[in-house]
């Protein structure tokens, strides 16, 4: 959030835009380029019929058909921002049956604004490790964090964005520039966070590619993601698809717009592509304060706001609560829909088990007092006990060191000078070698760039119980270290011994764009690709002076290396990425030997930003109207771009060194399960809850009499007079709202891609399994290898398709010198398919008669493959040049 101080000038200023009435005020729609399209899809598809939530739902029925209309819409929407219980989120209640606030809370990496927990390492640095069970152990510690804390919902992971601009604030929130990378990690950190009983949101749908120009605002529509139907298919939407099949509970959308639909009220990514095509049987929420319309919303299949205000805040106005209720009593908003988004709620918390001894939210978000008002913006709020500083952290900075140090990417290690020796004389530079030495989480929401970095800024953080930072997990480790805590080379730094080693901490920091640092609005608009603080001159410098330098850097994305990479001094490069608390011990652990690096690249560097086609390499900047986002590029972000125009990075996606050395080999592919060119037919939806579609009789949404009304919180209730004048609307069925164009209220049968949760079932039948040895060849080090398998489709097969693209990777265990393991990686149906625009299917061009077959390539980046499987033949081979 904004300061308090300018937040509060900005509201009075906007004070007259906040009321539902004028909250309309971005429509029509500015024009997209031709070619991207936001079709029509009504009604929202009911949930309930898929199998494994058939229990879930046939509780919910028994539930919402006992609440009132009032009832219904309250559970439906936040009670205001900082209304109700202490969490960022908190939708209302039916206390009456038992059905508590819910408390939505961030972030995809630890409990935020929050006591006695643990600051995990960013997503990015979880992708960095390659690793699925480290992926999966972070999400089951997180999960327990949640639920210790008392949050039914937790706000995370993160897959949109994916990346695609390498200067985006939020990449660093997900796992990589690659929706496989991204589909994996989120799927094992729903199942470990969910596994706990508490529900994960996947976020944010779709196209928050970028943060400046995001949100709707009364002067302006947020920006335009303009994105085909295959590119949405194969790239953006597919994490979200596997996320569903993973069987996630929520769903949030994002603040932009796609193809000039703002995405909180877009029926065909939310009916059509989520809850029909991906049967998505949970509750989709809108990002905070996103909500631009009531009814069209909620006919696009929203079923939740967030926090609940109108898109500006704190004046008591909200395009639901009452609005809801007034709109289904006049007939605007059929209560079947209503009936659906209740029951789309109360499933989800009934799938994860909260009805049985969740714990209520022990913790607030706004003080950190013991006591604390219980609404705080209402001014004149009753106070009580607000925090009761229930520490969850348990063993889990273990973990949290673990994927920290097994995310450490070696990019150089020239004459393998790395590890050091204890004994080593040493001199660090730099101010991200030591913690903010106004304490870790002196800046609010970590907005500033002051000591190590741990994590980027926004409401994507979480604050650190305290920071192991290098610098004295260094001098933990060596006596004779001398620390320069400057981002300029000090004049005073005599003439170094000859062995003397010089490490320079650098950094890039990013994040959401409610908050600027040093100019950058949340992307990295200012700082660009460059080390922040003049961090690449203190390179040079270092460079010029000592004849042994090892840079590490921590940053939220890829940087520009070009300006001291090839100087013969720089010995050794660690990319530790964003390490969260456990930056110190997990570094050390590498530098000194004790483990061999073996995190790799989760994007690319390049050796230039002009490397990358216009569309992805530069920001968008200020026009007048809707900021038009084009995906021009398609599938092609990231090393699919590179490797069609055949340049050549810095660093490949998915490379990173060791201090030992592997071999692939006696690779295997398997048949499993036999294609045919489309899938099989899905099967049709089973019966959903039913309920009468009558409209409830005005009575069910009068206040209660006398009922104690807190100033500004955000009621489902009306006035008697009103609620009794929308009902007789309603009855005599006059009034007829402006429907959107294709509005209908038949459900569907849902299209021939869905049939399960996350698509047609067969789409995840394996298709193909390959197994590799990895020996390790080296004499000296053990350490793990990342194995990684890309899909090449054969040529000519009349779709355009990427080189190369990643389809399934695995992490060995430690493996000793002449160890060797053996690794299995899969391939689905899904994984072998393209999204046919017109078939509207997915379709596997390198099956059936007469077609050449797959290559499968299988290494250790994807510019050092050399093992290839061909699924024409069965047959494998290795010691190859690679694609690319
Ligand atoms: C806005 C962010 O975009 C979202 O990721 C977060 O969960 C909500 N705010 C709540 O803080």
């Amino acid at each position: 959030m904004v300061s308090h101080t300018s937040a509060s000038w900005l509201l009075l200023l906007l004070s007259p835009f906040a009321s539902p009435a004028l909250a309309r005020n971005v429509s029509p729609r500015d024009a997209v380029p031709a070619k991207y399209h936001a079709a029509p899809y009504y009604p929202a598809p009911h949930g309930g019929w898929i199998g494994s939530w058939k229990e879930a739902y046939e509780k919910a029925h028994a539930l919402v058909s006992q609440m009132t209309l009032a009832e219904k819409t309250n559970i439906t929407s936040g009670v205001g921002m900082y209304m109700g219980t202490p969490c960022v989120g908190n939708s209302g209640s039916v206390d009456r049956l038992g059905f508590p606030q819910l408390c939505l809370q961030d972030s995809a990496l630890g409990v935020a604004s929050a006591d006695n927990v643990t600051a995990f390492p960013a997503g990015i640095t979880t992708g960095a490790t390659w690793d699925k069970a480290l992926m999966y152990a972070r999400g089951v510690a997180l999960g327990k964090e949640f639920r210790g804390k008392g949050a039914n919902v937790h706000l995370g992971p993160t897959v949109g964005p994916i990346g695609r601009k390498p200067l985006g604030g939020r990449n660093w929130e997900g796992f990589g520039a690659d929706p496989v990378l991204q589909a994996k990690a989120a799927a094992l950190h729903i199942k470990g966070v969910q596994e706990q009983g508490v529900i994960a949101t996947i976020k944010h749908l779709i196209g928050n590619e970028q943060e400046m120009f995001r949100m709707y605002n009364p002067l302006q529509p947020g920006y335009s993601a303009n994105i085909d139907d295959r590119t949405l298919h194969e790239l953006y939407l597919w994490p979200f698809a596997e996320a569903v099949h993973a069987g996630v509970g929520a769903v949030m959308t994002a603040y932009n717009a796609v193809n000039g639909s703002a995405c909180s009220q877009h029926s065909t990514l939310i009916n059509g592509l989520l809850k029909d095509e991906l049967g998505f049987q949970g509750m989709v929420m809108s990002d905070w304060l996103s909500q631009i319309s009531g009814v069209d919303s909620a006919l696009a299949g929203l079923d939740l706001n967030m926090p609940g205000d109108t898109n500006i805040p704190l004046f008591g106005y909200s395009l639901w609560q009452y609005e809801l209720t007034r709109s289904v009593l006049n007939g605007s908003v059929p209560l079947d829909r209503l009936n659906d988004m209740a029951t789309r709620v109360v499933a989800t918390w009934y799938k994860f088990n909260q009805d049985k001894d969740f714990p209520r939210p022990n913790f607030s978000s706004n003080t950190r007092a013991r006591d604390g008002l219980l609404h705080p913006a209402a001014v004149l709020s009753p106070s009580g006990q607000v925090n009761w500083f229930v520490n969850v952290q348990n063993d889990h900075n273990v973990v949290a060191r673990q994927v920290a140090q097994d995310a450490i990417t070696l990019l150089k290690n020239d004459g393998s000078f790395l590890p050091l020796s204890n004994t080593q004389k040493i001199s660090v530079f730099g101010t991200d070698a030591q913690v903010n030495p106004s304490g870790p989480n002196a800046c609010a929401n970590r907005a500033c760039n002051r000591g190590t970095l741990g994590m980027g800024w926004g409401s994507g953080v979480a604050d650190y119980p305290y920071f192991d930072d290098p610098i004295s997990a260094l001098k933990r480790r060596v006596g004779d270290v001398k620390f320069y805590n400057t981002d300029t080379f000090p004049g005073d730094v005599g003439k170094p011994a000859a062995d003397e080693v010089a490490i320079v901490f650098i950094s890039s920091d990013a994040g959401e764009n409610t908050l600027t640092v040093e100019n950058n609005h949340g992307d990295r608009d200012s700082d660009k690709l460059a080390a922040w603080h003049g961090g690449d001159k203190l390179v040079q410098k270092a460079a010029e002076k000592f004849s042994n330098v090892v840079v590490v850097v921590h940053t939220v994305g890829p940087l520009n290396l070009e300006p001291w990479i090839d100087l013969p001094s720089v010995k050794s490069v660690l990319f530790a990425h964003l390490p969260g608390q456990e930056a110190g011990e997990s570094l050390t652990n590498i530098l000194f030997g004790d483990a061999s690096p073996c995190g790799h690249l989760p994007y690319s560097i390049t050796k230039s930003a002009s490397d990358y086609p216009a569309s992805i390499a530069n920001l968008k900047t200020f026009t007048f109207g809707q900021v038009q986002d084009t995906y021009s590029e398609g599938l092609y972000i990231d090393y699919r771009s590179l490797h069609k125009t055949s340049t050549s990075p810095r660093y490949a996606f998915g490379h990173g060194l060791s201090y030992t050395t592997f071999s692939f080999t006696n690779a295997t592919l398997r048949p499993i399960t036999p294609l045919t060119f489309s899938p099989p037919p899905r099967a049709p939806k089973s019966p959903t809850p039913s309920y009468s579609s009558t409209i409830p009789p005005a009575s069910e949404a009068y206040y209660p009499p006398n009922f104690p009304k807190i100033w500004r919180y955000l009621y489902s209730w009306l006035p008697t007079t009103e609620a009794d004048a929308a009902y007789a609307i309603g009855k005599a069925g006059t009034k007829t709202y402006p429907y959107p164009d294709g509005y209908a209220t038949e459900q569907r049968p849902g299209p021939a891609a869905g049939g399960g949760e996350g698509g047609n079932p067969a789409l995840w039948d394996v298709a193909w399994e390959v197994s590799v040895t990895v020996n390790n060849v080296g004499s000296k080090f053990a350490g793990k290898a990342s194995a990684q398998v890309y899909l090449q489709h054969p040529a000519g097969n009349g779709y355009d398709n990427p080189v190369v693209q990643l389809r399934d990777f695995e992490k060995t265990r430690v493996l000793k010198p002449g160890e060797s393991q053996v690794v299995t990686m899969r391939l689905t149906r899904r994984d072998v398919s393209v999204w046919d625009v017109v078939r509207q299917e997915w379709v596997a061009p390198g099956v059936g008669e007469g077609k050449d077959g797959y290559t499968v390539w299988i290494g250790e980046a994807s510019d050092r493959l050399g093992v290839a499987c061909y699924t024409g033949s069965g047959r494998c081979e290795g010691g190859l040049k690679g694609p690319v």
